[in-house]
Order: C-alpha cells, then structure tokens, then sequence
C-alpha cells in the first residue's frame, strides 16, 4: 500500500533517484531529457552548482523568521531584484508567498482591498476567460477557465471566467467589444479586476493573443477603474525570452503573480508583484494586507531565487531562451508538415505549445507515455474552443538546455510521434 498520495491513485509512479542539467534519473538508473522543466519550473535545470551553494550557505545562517516578527535581508534583496527587473521599474512591491496559486489569491485580495479601502467596497467582480488556469484553490480555480480541472467542484465555484479565448489569429477588436459588453452588462462599479495569462499554458497550449491585444485591453480596464492582473505565473522571470511574458507586448500590469521559475523547483516561493499605486491606498488606510502564510518570505526561498535570478542573468539565459526556443519553434513547425496530426506549433521563447487534431482522441494521452518511454518529458495542456479537448503538450526545457541537448529532444520526439501516428 502507498502512503504518499499521487494524483493518479492507481498508477505505480516511478522515483526518481538524481538529477543534474537537463536530466532526470529513475530508480532503474534510466535517464530521462526535462523537457518540461517538471511543471514548467525548472528554469536554470536541476543541480546546479551556484544554486546548490547559494543553498548550502544560507542554510547553515538563517531558515526562517515569521513574517510578522522578524524580515530579512534576503527577502528584501529578493523584492529589491524583482522589482529592477520589472518594466520600467513598475513593480514596486512585493508580498512573498509559496505557489502560484497562492501568488493569485493575494492578488485578488490586494484587488478587493485597494477598492476597500478607497470606499468602493462594491467593486468585489472579477473578469477573467475561459482556457485560463490561474491554481486550484477555489478562489484561484474560481477564475480559471479550465473545464476539466472545474468539474468535480463547480457547484462551489465563482463564475468569474466570462471572456472567450483568443483562438489563432483572433482580431483584438472582438475581445475589446466582449470585454466592454461584460463591463456594460456587470457594471464598471461592480468590477474590480481583469485577470489573464499573457500566453495561455496549461489550459490553451501557448496561445498568444495579437501584438494590440494587451495595451487595448489594460486601456479599457483602466477607462473603467479596473484593475489588470497579469499571471505570470508561467510565463514570468524569463520562460519566453523576457523577464516577463507581458514584455513582449510593451505592457505592464497593476498586480502581478509570479512562482514557477522564481524557486525554479529548488524551493518553493512565489510571489505577487504590485505597483506603488496600487499599495498607496492600502498603506494610507488600514496599512494592512490581509494575506499571507507560514512560510512566505522564507529566507532559505529568498536566497535560493535570488541565486536563480542572478544565474540567468551571469549565464545570459534569456539570449539562450531565444536562440534555442527559435531552433525548437522551427523545427517542430517542420513536423507539422510531416505529421499532418499537428494542427498547431506555437509560443516564445522556451514556452512552446504544440496542437494536435481534437479527432485523433487519445492521441496526447498516448504520445505522452511514448516520450516517457523514450526517456523525454513533456507537459499536456488542453486546447479546443473551450478548453475541453486534452490534444496538447507543452515543450517547455530548461533555460540552460544547448543544441545538441534540443536535438535530443526533437529525436526523441520524432520517434515517439513516428510509433503513435
Ligand atoms: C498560469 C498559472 N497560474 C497559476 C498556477 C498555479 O501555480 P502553482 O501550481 O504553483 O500553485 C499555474 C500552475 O501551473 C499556472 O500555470
């Protein structure tokens, strides 16, 4: 009998045993290429040396201090690079938790309050779209668009999601207008935050909305007094080729939630980013926010993402997510052709989504185990109009993966597709 719950109950999950770079090994000694980075997290790939050591000292120093009696350097470092990191110096605060998920939660919470306490108690909506996934606390899997992970708890959840996804090529006009109906329909003075992924992961298989859609969007939230949230929980700190996803866009959001590659699977630590703007209210009246954990700001976490964050940038990591996520991009784009299975190759930088035709069913189940067999990870995602159809995967390798590392994996790919198609 297994102690240690899985997700899946039935299944004998293989351990694994050590890793190092881009690889995973298992208890058999069976090597595998992260070409996930786990759950799209490891972002400098595992065992690192300057990381491990950063780790080693901070440890013997100082572990942990509760937020409410002690701070510490190492979280104040920590915000101090978050925020020099972020566009045009926006994100001037920011409160430490331990997931995205609980990185979205706070943003919510930080939304309501700086409404609050501006005496606009009843700006408590939030909108968000379907194909989403935001976390699976209730209020986190309230706002997410994701079917299949809603299902078994519907009945408790908001309906928040209510835009549509932006689909392939979609024009910005018809996202602008949904928006504005949903303002006109909810009442402006009943909203409190517009919330998205800048490019969809887990539930959209990398969609990417056009190069007007955010600065059009953020201007009509702003129109409004509507609060933008963007999760960066994926695509921040890096993973498109950007220190965040919204980069690409020239857009910056009022609160920001990122995890993932913050911890890059070494600790866990996520956080919500706001702008002073956002605090002002906030610190003017109650001088409270009503969030947080045990653990958050942890100083181990703190160091440990710091440590990280300086890697990528020593290591020149955001050059090598171009480069290597334009080789990858290419390449699966000349699958396409030789699989007509593919219906879609998309995404920046090492956050790459491929689209399988919804009538091949099961295929994604199938080719994921393939490449599991074959010794490659890859992470599934959902596609379809709603969210509803489980054809894709993410390719998604650690920042520091090379050319013969990628070849690797289009190989190993290139097999598994060749056994399943
Ligand atoms: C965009 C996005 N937001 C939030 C989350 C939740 O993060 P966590 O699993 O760390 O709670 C995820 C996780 O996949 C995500 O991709």
């Amino acid at each position: 009998m297994a102690h240690n719950i899985q997700p899946l109950l039935n299944k004998a999950y293989l351990k694994a045993k050590s890793a190092q770079g881009v690889y995973i090994t298992d208890e058999n000694g069976k090597s595998y290429l992260d070409g996930s980075s786990g759950a799209v997290t490891c972002s400098v790939g595992h065992s690192h040396p300057k990381v491990l050591e950063a780790m080693r000292q901070q440890a013997g120093r100082l572990q942990f201090v509760y937020r409410s009696q002690f701070g510490s350097e190492e979280a104040e470092r920590l915000a101090t690079k978050l925020f020099s990191l972020s566009p045009g110096q926006a994100y001037a605060h920011t409160f430490f938790v331990n997931s995205g998920t609980e990185a979205i939660e706070t943003a919510m919470k930080i939304a309501l309050q700086y409404f609050l306490e501006r005496g606009q108690p009843k700006k408590t909506q939030f909108i968000s779209r379907w194909k989403s996934y935001h976390g699976i606390t209730m209020g986190a899997l309230s706002l997410s668009g994701h079917p299949l992970r809603r299902q078994r708890f519907e009945s408790s959840l908001q309906k928040f999601p209510g835009l549509s996804a932006n689909l392939e090529g979609d024009p910005t006009d018809k996202h602008e207008q949904e928006l504005r109906d949903h303002i006109r329909r909810i009442g402006a003075e009943n909203i409190a935050a517009f919330v998205a992924e800048p490019i969809v992961g887990a539930a959209g298989t990398a969609l990417t909305p056009a190069p007007d859609y955010y600065p059009r969007m953020k201007a009509v939230c702003r129109d409004h007094d509507i609060l933008f949230i963007a999760d960066e929980v994926m695509t921040g700190l890096g993973r498109t080729g950007k220190w965040f996803g919204l980069d690409h866009w020239k857009e910056s959001a009022d609160i920001v939630a990122v995890g993932k590659s913050l911890g890059a699977g070494y600790a866990p630590i996520a956080a919500t980013l706001m702008t002073d703007a956002v605090l002002e209210p906030i610190r003017k009246g109650t001088g409270l926010i009503m969030s947080g954990h045990t653990y958050s700001g942890h100083p181990l976490s703190c160091a440990t993402a710091l440590r990280v964050l300086e890697v990528v940038e020593e290591e020149h990591l955001l050059q090598n997510v171009n480069d290597q996520g334009d080789y990858l991009k290419a390449n699966l784009q000349a699958l396409q052709r030789r699989f007509p299975v593919i219906r879609h190759v998309r995404g920046k930088g090492l956050l790459l989504g491929v689209e399988f035709d919804p009538a091949q069913k099961g295929f994604q189940a199938k080719l994921i185990d393939r490449c599991f067999d074959n010794g490659l990870l890859v992470y599934p995602s959902v596609g379809g109009p709603e969210g509803k159809d489980e054809n894709g995967i993410l390719v998604t390798p650690p920042f520091n993966i090379n050319r013969g590392q990628c070849d690797e994996l289009l190989e190993k790919l290139v097999d598994s597709m060749a056994n399943e198609s």
